[in-house]
């Protein structure tokens, strides 16, 4: 174990050993004088021998603390408080985080759940984080990995981490001190799976919890990056580009825009994203995770109540203002439909232009 945090313990553990070894050098170093006669000098030097003893014991009991394992340590900076009772194999995954920038004052003792989405753009991430974000529980702070220099290498992307599972990172789904999971979204191509060692290793080493959602249907995700793309030029609501809608309204003006599909890409970019899902699940596979996916929670949203309890947060209705914007027929949404479909039947891609249109 050589997480951020037993480093720092670590370093302190060393300065309290030096700091040890200096008050014995002093102790053994004290001159004796003559004048003192033998009696009282043989009682100084016990009295010494006795007290320096008992430091060395006290720097050892720190020791022992120092491995005790995680979520049992609450009492080691002077607080006291009752822990909520937890069973053994939920303790890695449960946290206390001190934050430098506030005090967590009454919910000091509230445990905290470290969790990431891991996701693809256009995989509906945008409106689950936001179901997510409804509970006043459950604080997840975007796609913070979208700024480049935050992912240019694994130590930024580590510092970066830690400030969020420690509870400084400030973003409009902040809560308050209370919060009971903390974590944010991450796009497989936002430097995860470059990095995918350290992160996989960061992620067993403090306890983070991983949601994986993903779309099965990547010929309407597809369309979806495709009409997202020509609206970042396009600008088709008022002269704004907008990736997430609020209402039918605005949903229907940008599902207006049918995309041409380049079917000579089409069948790489889908061997793409398949390659990807199933590498993502497998560099990740000894992290504690779920793997979702988009239609399923649209189909069922009970499956919504899964996630919370994998959470371990208190069942909440869930709630997002997001509209979908593409709910008709892929027929009726893709330009070059007949050509598109040529191209998919016969390979293992076809049962994407049969599914039923999404409600
Ligand atoms: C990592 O990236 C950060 C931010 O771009 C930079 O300041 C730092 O020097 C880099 N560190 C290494 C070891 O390359
Ligand atoms: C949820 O938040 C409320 C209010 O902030 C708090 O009292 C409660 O302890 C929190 N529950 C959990 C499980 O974090
Ligand atoms: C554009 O702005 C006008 C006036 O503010 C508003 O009535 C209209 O609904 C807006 N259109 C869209 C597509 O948002
Ligand atoms: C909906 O999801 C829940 C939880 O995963 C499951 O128990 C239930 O059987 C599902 N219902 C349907 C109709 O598929």
């Amino acid at each position: 174990m050589h997480s951020v945090e037993t480093r720092k313990k670590t370093e302190e553990e060393g300065k309290m050993v030096e700091d040890c070894s200096a008050v014995n050098k002093d102790a053994f170093g004290i001159k004796s004088h003559k004048k003192y006669p033998v009696v009282l000098r043989a009682v100084v030097l016990a009295l010494i021998m006795i007290s320096s003893i008992y430091i060395c014991s006290i720097c050892l009991s720190q020791r022992e603390l120092i491995i005790i394992p995680r979520g049992m340590r609450v009492g080691i900076k002077g607080k006291t408080c009752t822990r909520p009772s937890i069973s053994p194999d939920e303790l890695p995954y449960t946290h206390y985080p001190t934050p430098v920038t506030y005090t967590r004052n009454e919910c000091s003792c509230t445990p905290v759940r470290y969790f990431a989405i891991l996701s693809m753009q256009r995989s509906g991430s945008g409106w689950f984080e936001t179901l997510l974000n409804s509970h006043i529980n459950i604080s997840s702070n975007g796609e913070i990995f979208s700024v480049k220099e935050r992912r240019s290498n694994i130590s930024a992307i580590m510092n970066t981490l830690d400030r969020v599972y420690n509870l400084d990172w400030f973003s409009s789904a902040s809560k308050n001190e209370c919060t009971g999971a903390i974590g944010f979204k991450w796009m497989l191509n936002q430097g995860l799976m470059q990095n995918h060692e350290g992160i996989a290793q960061y992620f067993n080493q403090r306890g983070v919890t991983l949601i994986f959602l993903f779309r099965r249907n990547f010929l309407r995700r597809w369309v979806s990056v495709l009409a997202n793309s020509h609206d970042r030029d396009a600008k088709q609501l008022n002269g704004t580009h907008k990736a997430h809608v609020h209402s039918r309204h605005e949903a229907d003006i940008l599902a207006r825009y049918k995309p041409t599909i380049d079917v000579r890409k089409l069948i790489p970019d889908f061997e793409h994203t398949s390659k990807w899902t199933a590498d993502a699940i497998q560099f990740f596979e000894d992290t504690h995770h779920v793997v979702l996916y988009y239609e399923d929670i649209i189909r069922n949203r009970t499956k919504l109540v899964d996630v919370l309890d994998f959470l371990r947060m208190p069942h909440r209705e869930l709630k997002s203002q997001h509209v979908k914007i593409h709910t008709r027929p892929l027929s009726d949404q893709i330009e070059n439909w007949d050509e598109v479909s040529q191209a998919l039947k016969g390979t293992k891609f076809e049962v994407f232009l049969n599914s039923d249109h999404i409600k």
